[in-house]
């Protein structure tokens, strides 16, 4: 991945939420964390461009998310906080479909493409299931495979162990760790982001830490007393 903030800040309202920031993300595995409301949730909201900031720039793979939404913005994957809100047909398989609708495929492309994406992670058995129906973990497969049909280099997670069990939440790491797309995770889960390439921590908009995860890890615990 190539992400670079350029003095880029964010307010909502007036209020500054993320302080200019300059920086550039290029490692494939990338986690975040901190406190309830420090930023993380903003900061990836702004690399898919959901919120655009109010000064400075953000550009993912060279594309700038303003001038250049659309095209910047099929570079990323966003997996939301919260996995029930991310599928939106009653179907499993229609939904999914659903994320290949910008490509223009035949109807047989787009069956063969959401049989193989649910194939790949193992819940072929959930086509005709109901979003509703899924158990935390089989929702959570669920979202995966609806993002990341349309193909994106970049996978963003917003706290995906959140709201899991043990055995969820080990399938769910598991499942992150054998992905082949670049991966910017936000987690409270301390064990799922210990081995990652690199971890920012952010503190009241700002990056409080950024580097290898022991000692992002060690400054958090500090800043959380
Ligand atoms: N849509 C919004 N409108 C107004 N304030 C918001 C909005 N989203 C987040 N905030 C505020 O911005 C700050 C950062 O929030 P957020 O980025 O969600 O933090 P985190 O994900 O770290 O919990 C918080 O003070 C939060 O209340
Ligand atoms: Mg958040």
């Amino acid at each position: 991945m190539d992400i670079r903030f350029n003095q880029a800040e964010a307010r909502y309202d007036g209020r500054i939420v993320l302080h200019p920031l300059t920086l550039s993300l290029t490692e494939r595995r990338i986690g975040i964390i901190g406190l309830n409301g420090s930023g993380k949730t903003t900061f990836a909201r702004m690399i898919n461009g959901l919120v655009s900031p109010t000064s400075g720039s953000v550009t993912v793979n060279g594309l700038d998310t303003v001038k250049d939404l659309d095209r910047s913005r099929a570079q990323t994957g966003f997996i939301f906080q919260n996995p029930q809100n991310q599928i939106i047909l009653p179907l499993l398989k229609d939904d999914i479909a659903l994320g290949l609708k910008a490509q223009k495929l035949s109807k047989t492309e787009v069956d063969q493409a959401v049989t193989a994406i649910l194939a790949r992670f193992g819940i072929g058995h959930l086509a005709d299931r109901r979003a509703h129906e899924l158990s935390g973990g089989e929702l959570q497969l669920a979202a995966f495979a609806s993002v990341l049909v349309s193909g994106p280099q970049i996978l963003i997670m917003d706290e995906p162990t959140n709201q899991l069990d043990l055995k969820n939440r080990n399938l769910v790491e598991r499942t992150i760790d054998e992905l082949s797309e670049d991966v910017i995770v936000i987690s409270h889960d301390l064990p799922l982001v210990a081995g990652l390439d690199r971890l920012l921590l952010f503190h009241e908009g700002r990056i409080a830490a950024d580097g290898r995860p022991e000692e992002v890890i060690a400054r958090y615990r500090e800043i959380a007393g």
